[in-house]
């Protein structure tokens, strides 16, 4: 019997699967995303194995008291903050997606990477569907000499990857990008989604299997997801987003995913000329050229992981020219600001309505935290009353709708990120007052409970 070829419609922003085509995507809203992908009707077995589950006939199910547990093999990537955003070193056999826009550094991340793990001895390969070996090569000589161990491949047909592979049996796999690999036995183009889907799962098997760690790299869309499917954030053990502002130097390294770790560390890099270089205090960083003495200025702590980043939060409030006033946030979530510019409305009997407010995290940053609230609060006040808020002063603090200040997570850690890189003054939320001036003897702490007692500290 011939076996028949069934055809499916992917999205190829979200993934969404349809029988159908359809003008726009139920799952995601974009339009004309529908494309038509042949799919060779996979044996159970096969399919298992994509999936990177053993497909052994000989499976039962164990007592969980008798899973002995073995301690994940890591190793030390050389770079500390690499190293923090993967829990603490590369784990034998995974499987790990470092997704962002293009040019941002991922190739660089990983060619660094490469290069450290090569000279202590262990066996790269890197396989790049992107560039030329020159084009490496010439990357490679800005950052500087490599070891033998460190191998270079041009190819994007999986299969041979798989076999050289196997092969080989390096330790470490990049693969430069995903988005690029051909999967012999799925028809449609490489980067769509079931190729894309397909390929992961393949990698996936060989990470298993050999214990191998894999790295691949993904491009993201405008929206900022990994091109293609979702689908492939929850076959891979972990997702790494690289992000930063492309006209700043300095690049974050995000986990949004991550078995082997906590997911909320971040790294901060800087790129220079001769490739990324880390950055262990990214509040001087950020805190790098702030206006003294001026208004609608003030600088907020926001714990990122287990790490405090001091960053100076700006806004700026002007008289509108229009009917509808315009606002606008930079690097802060836009419906949190116009929820506290109508918290300040009502609360505190500001008349913004009639004012434009832009809101801009210094540095490009992009913090979403809600213990940003209060400084946020205090910056719009500042530049409406055109008053500069009190020198060498941050706050902390979530900022309810009625306008009460509520605690937040690690006030101690925020105060002494703060006294470190010396300032005097915090304004912190009244719940955390007592302990932290019990703490904290040389740094003055103001506890507010509502944002009207925060903006009396403006006059
Ligand atoms: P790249 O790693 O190619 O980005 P991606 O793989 O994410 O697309 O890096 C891109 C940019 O980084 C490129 O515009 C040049 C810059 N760069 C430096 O500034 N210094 C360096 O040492 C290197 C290698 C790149
Ligand atoms: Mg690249």
């Amino acid at each position: 019997m011939a076996t028949k070829i069934k055809s499916v419609f992917y999205c190829q922003s979200c993934g969404y699967e349809s029988s159908k085509w359809m003008g726009q995507c139920p799952g995601c809203r974009e339009w004309n995303t529908f494309v038509e992908e042949v799919v060779k009707p996979t044996a159970g077995k096969t399919a298992k194995k994509a999936a990177g589950i053993s497909g052994a006939g000989d499976n039962k199910p164990v007592k969980i008291s008798e899973v002995v547990i073995t301690d994940e093999e890591r190793f030390d990537t050389h770079i500390g903050e690499l190293n923090r955003v993967l829990g603490g070193g590369i784990v034998k056999g995974s499987l790990t997606l470092v997704g962002g826009d293009p040019g941002i550094g991922k190739s660089t991340l990983l060619l660094q990477v490469a290069r450290l793990l090569s000279k202590d001895k262990r066996k790269v390969l890197y396989i790049s569907g992107e560039e030329s070996l020159q084009q490496i090569k010439l990357r490679a000589n800005r950052i500087g000499d490599f070891s033998d161990d460190m191998n270079l491949l041009c190819e994007t047909d999986l299969g041979t990857i798989e076999e050289i592979i196997r092969r080989q049996s390096p330790d470490v796999v990049i693969i430069d990008s995903i988005q690029t690999m051909f999967n012999e036995s799925v028809s449609s183009a490489p980067g769509s989604v079931s190729q894309v889907r397909e390929s992961t799962g393949v990698l996936m098997r060989i990470a298993k299997q050999l214990g191998i760690s894999i790295f691949i790299v993904g491009h993201v869309t405008k929206e900022g997801t990994v091109a293609g499917p979702r689908v492939l954030e929850h076959m891979v053990d972990t997702v790494l987003y690289f992000e930063g502002d492309r006209h700043a130097s300095y690049r974050i390294l995000r986990a949004v995913k991550n078995r082997f770790g906590s997911t909320n560390e971040i790294g901060v890099f800087e790129m220079r000329t001769e490739g990324l270089a880390e950055v262990a205090n990214p509040s001087e960083f950020m805190l790098e050229g702030k206006p003294e003495n001026a208004s609608g200025s003030i600088v907020t702590c926001s714990i990122e992981g287990t790490r405090p980043i001091l960053i100076e939060i700006q806004a700026l409030v002007s008289h509108t020219n229009f009917n509808f006033p315009r606002r606008q946030a930079n690097g802060t979530d836009y419906n949190r600001v116009n929820l506290l510019m109508a918290v300040l409305e009502k609360r505190v009997g500001l008349e913004l309505s009639s004012y434009d407010a832009y809101i801009n995290l210094a540095g490009g940053m992009k913090l979403i935290e809600p213990a940003l609230d209060l400084s946020m609060c205090m910056a719009i006040v500042s530049s409406f009353r055109n008053k500069p808020i009190l020198d060498d002063c941050i706050a902390f603090g979530e900022v309810g709708l009625s306008g009460e200040v509520r605690s937040v997570t690690m006030p101690d850690v925020r105060v002494s990120e703060a006294a470190r890189l010396g300032f005097k003054t915090c304004i912190v939320p009244k719940s955390a007052e007592a302990k932290l001036k019990s703490a904290f003897k040389d740094i003055k702490i103001i506890g507010v409970s509502s944002v009207q007692e925060a903006v009396n500290i403006i006059r």
